[in-house]
């Protein structure tokens, strides 16, 4: 419904405006919230930007502000903003909480720069909350289907014709104040065929930068097939172990990241193969493994002549013969018709 999807979109921008309005001008929202950005080296100009906020601790205070400037408690509760709880006995008898209250948030656009929804983040280092806790899924947030920062970045997408993925909100938000715009987030899920297909509007090429633990980029190498299967060039990046995008550009000038980023890109299933070459050893039942994983890699590139070029080169890296891999590969083609 249109309608109901409209108003769910104003009370997000309403939100946006208000959590913003009291990060940047409340003595509360200045002294928690915007000095905690500070110190992560965010500046004026980015918090702006990126129109970050700050949702007072308190239990319902944007609920109540947002009720009395009109806003509909059905849209507050269905974008997730108003947790209500109702009375067993009497449905009428509510009690409204801020789902994101304590919690500097980061507001989550669409393509053409509509507010879908919110990660907030915690500022305690309580370990019993999860650090980010996001919008729920409704009918304007679809959490598999947006990329963070994508707003911001797709001029520079188009322009520099390539996309830099990164894990998470401040990931992307570093990079690009450091210049480097082209940069969206999956925000920690594992990618999906429609997150990539908004890139593959703006650009052929994705670089995906993993954080430097190895297991995110265990974690992450599954979703790397399906950009492969839409047909996309795909490059990784790894950072130093302890590293995320966002503590390496802070670490380092717009030169330098350039620099890093140019000299540490690798082709995808090259940097996959070397990768678990490194783990399989000589142990014969794994190498076996290992090649029916990485044909069924190849197998997901649409493109024959980009196939058979892989074929020739993972079979030297992994040092069997050609023939092999490429019987490989018709078994599995067969098979999937
Ligand atoms: N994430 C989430 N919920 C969590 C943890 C992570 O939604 N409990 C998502 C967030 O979008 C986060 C991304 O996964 O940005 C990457 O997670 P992580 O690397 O742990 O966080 P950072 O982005 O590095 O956050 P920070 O630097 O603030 O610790
Ligand atoms: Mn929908
Ligand atoms: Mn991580
Ligand atoms: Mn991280
Ligand atoms: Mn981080």
């Amino acid at each position: 419904q249109a309608s109901e999807r409209e108003s769910m979109y104003l009370v997000s921008e309403y939100a946006r405006n208000y959590f913003q309005d009291i990060l940047l001008n409340t003595q509360k929202g200045k002294a928690i919230g915007l000095s905690y950005f500070k110190e992560r080296g965010f500046t004026d100009e980015t918090i702006k930007k990126f129109e970050l906020g700050y949702a007072l601790d308190e239990w319902s205070a944007f609920t109540d502000t947002a009720l009395k400037k009109g806003y509909k408690l059905e849209f507050l509760e269905k974008t997730g903003l108003t947790i209500v709880k109702r009375n067993q006995s009497d449905p009428n008898q509510t009690k409204t909480f801020d789902r994101f209250k304590g919690r500097v948030l980061f507001p989550i656009h669409s393509m053409s720069g509509r507010v879908l929804g919110f990660g907030g983040r915690i500022l305690t280092t309580d370990k019993k909350a999860a650090k980010y806790l996001n919008s729920p899924e409704s009918e304007i947030y679809h959490k598999s289907k947006v990329l963070y920062g994508i707003f911001n970045a797709k001029q520079s997408i188009a322009k520099k014709n390539n996309c830099y993925l990164v894990e998470g909100y401040t990931d992307v938000i570093s990079f690009y104040q450091k210049g480097i715009h082209n940069v969206v987030a999956s925000s920690g899920t594992a990618l999906t065929s429609d997150q990539i297909r908004l890139v593959s509007r703006l650009t052929p090429n994705i670089t995906v930068l993993f954080d430097g633990d190895a297991a995110g980029i265990r974690a992450s190498i599954r979703g790397i097939d399906l950009i492969l299967e839409q047909g996309m060039n795909v490059k990784v990046v790894t950072f130093p172990e302890g590293d995320d995008p966002d503590t390496f550009a802070r670490k380092n000038s717009l030169d330098q990241i350039e620099e890093y980023l140019e000299v540490n890109a690798q082709d995808f299933i090259r940097f996959k193969v070397s990768l678990l070459m490194d783990e399989v050893k000589d142990d014969p039942v794994k190498k076996a493994g290992l090649i029916r994983d990485i044909v069924a890699t190849i197998s997901k590139i649409p493109n024959q002549i980009q196939r058979e070029v892989y074929v020739q080169e993972c079979a030297k890296i992994m040092d069997i013969s050609e023939r092999v891999l490429f019987s490989e590969l018709a078994q599995l083609s067969k098979k999937e018709e």
